[in-house]
């Protein structure tokens, strides 16, 4: 692992359920941490539990720290934190390393890249791949855009996250890639779904069925590290909600117009998260999806038929 230098200041903005677990992740490496929530409870409570200083807005998180890390809900949320009247754009040190590890789109990281600059810093976009177990346990893909040099004077800060850190390119490749990694997740959260909700209907014990899609051909670490949220959906806490796989399709399917990309599997998907999060279940982990498919036979029986990608028609 990089050694961070012995007084690298790092701030963490968006303490979400993955930004919590990536400060904790980089407190147990040593590093002096600054930390930033819009509700600000989370932040005094991580701050207390890491020993971090607590700062009050984006704009004082940013002038503490060398690197600043950001991790929030989406392309608004980033806007917002960057732009806004104390927001990290108006405090971020000449020289300053800004590092964007939401998932968003590649045009909202190069405009704020292009405003970074502006104000004398640098930006890397670098979503993650991987859950909030990983986040923990400092184990996530990373897909990084922006100038090498940057990378290496960031790497320090983001080495306790990741076991495996990629530099795609120039600024906004990462959440490009990241936008592709997805397509692939949602597929497979989707198609595990649909193979446990069919094979429990007929008569395979759920854990036995989970055993044999881990074993065979079709298992990888998504399998392997979403088996507590399969096995048991209402004891097991949303991990990624299906508000945000909805968030993401939503943003693969604008990617992919804009490129003139057709990709009909991610539009189905889309359509299947939809279902699944209808009358109140956005906070749902996204797994929720062969739980809502469990009960769509019985649905189709009654009310109606199940038309593409578990749309009640
Ligand atoms: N969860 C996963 O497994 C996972 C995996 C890979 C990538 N991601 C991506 O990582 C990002 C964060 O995910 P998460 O699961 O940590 O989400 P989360 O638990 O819902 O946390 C979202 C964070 O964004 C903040 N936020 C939202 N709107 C804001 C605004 N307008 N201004 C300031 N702060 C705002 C929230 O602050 P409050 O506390 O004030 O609400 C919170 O800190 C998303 O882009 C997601 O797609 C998640």
């Amino acid at each position: 692992m990089t050694e961070a230098p012995p007084d690298l200041i790092v701030a963490v903005l968006g303490l979400g359920r993955m930004g919590t677990a990536m400060a904790r992740s980089l407190a147990r490496a040593g590093l002096s941490l600054v930390v930033w929530n819009r509700t600000r409870d989370r932040a005094e409570a991580l701050g207390a539990e890491l020993g971090a200083r607590v700062a009050t807005t984006p704009a004082e998180a940013a002038s503490l720290a060398d690197v600043t890390l950001t991790m929030l809900t989406d392309d608004a949320a980033l806007e917002q934190v960057y732009r806004g009247s104390d927001g990290l754009l108006a405090g971020v040190r000449p020289g300053g390393i800004l590092v964007d590890l939401s998932t968003v789109t590649p045009e909202t990281i190069r405009s704020l890249a292009a405003s970074a600059k502006a104000a004398g810093a640098a930006l890397l976009d670098a979503p993650v791949s991987g859950s909030t177990a990983t986040a923990e346990t400092g184990q996530l893909t990373l897909m990084v855009g922006g100038d090498a040099t940057d990378l290496e004077r960031a790497r320090p800060a983001l080495a306790p996250l990741s076991t495996a850190i990629f530099h795609l390119g120039p600024v906004g490749s990462g959440s490009a890639m990241k936008l592709a990694v997805n397509i692939v997740i949602f597929g497979l959260n989707n198609a595990l779904s649909e193979a446990l909700a069919l094979s429990e209907a007929a008569g395979i014990p759920r854990e036995h069925a989970y055993d044999v899609l881990s074993a065979s051909a079709a298992g990888s670490p998504f399998v392997g590290y979403k088996r507590a949220a399969f096995l048991d959906p209402e004891g097991t806490p949303t991990a990624f909600s299906l508000r945000l796989a909805e968030k993401d399709l939503r943003l693969i399917a604008a990617f992919a117009a804009g490129l003139a990309i057709s990709l009909p599997q991610a539009a189905v998907n889309l359509d299947l998260i939809r279902s699944a999060q209808a009358g109140g279940n956005e906070g749902r982990d996204f797994s929720f999806v062969a739980e809502y498919l469990r009960t769509a036979g019985s649905r189709a029986n009654g009310t109606g038929s199940l038309g593409p990608g578990g749309r009640e028609t």
